[in-house]
């Protein structure tokens, strides 16, 4: 069994702000694998509301695809956000950041 500490390592979603872009990793320590059988499929972007959190931004990702995404900072408003990676074995993760 692989502990949780490993599984954090693997599926928590790293925030990066460079320059003019919102770069989203999965994994911090090891780069999660994109395998037909295991996978990250989907990242969401949302943002924290009085009613609760709102999702602005869904990545559908295939196994032949960088567990990464990228997009503009000028796509969203200056906020807190949560990121939401979603394993199709290891459950989803997440993490805030603030723009
Ligand atoms: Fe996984």
């Amino acid at each position: 069994m692989i502990s949780l500490t490993k599984q954090w390592e693997k599926h928590q979603p790293l925030v990066i702000i460079k320059e003019e872009n919102v770069i989203i990793k999965v994994g911090r320590e090891i780069e999660h694998p994109m395998l037909e059988m295991h996978l990250i499929e989907i990242i969401d972007v949302l943002k924290y509301t009085k009613a609760g959190l709102l999702r602005v931004k869904t990545f559908e990702l295939k196994f032949w695809e960088k567990p990464e995404i990228i997009f503009p900072v000028s796509d969203i408003k200056a906020w807190t956000y949560k990121i939401q990676a979603r394993c199709n074995l290891h459950w989803t993760w997440d993490d805030d950041f603030v723009i």
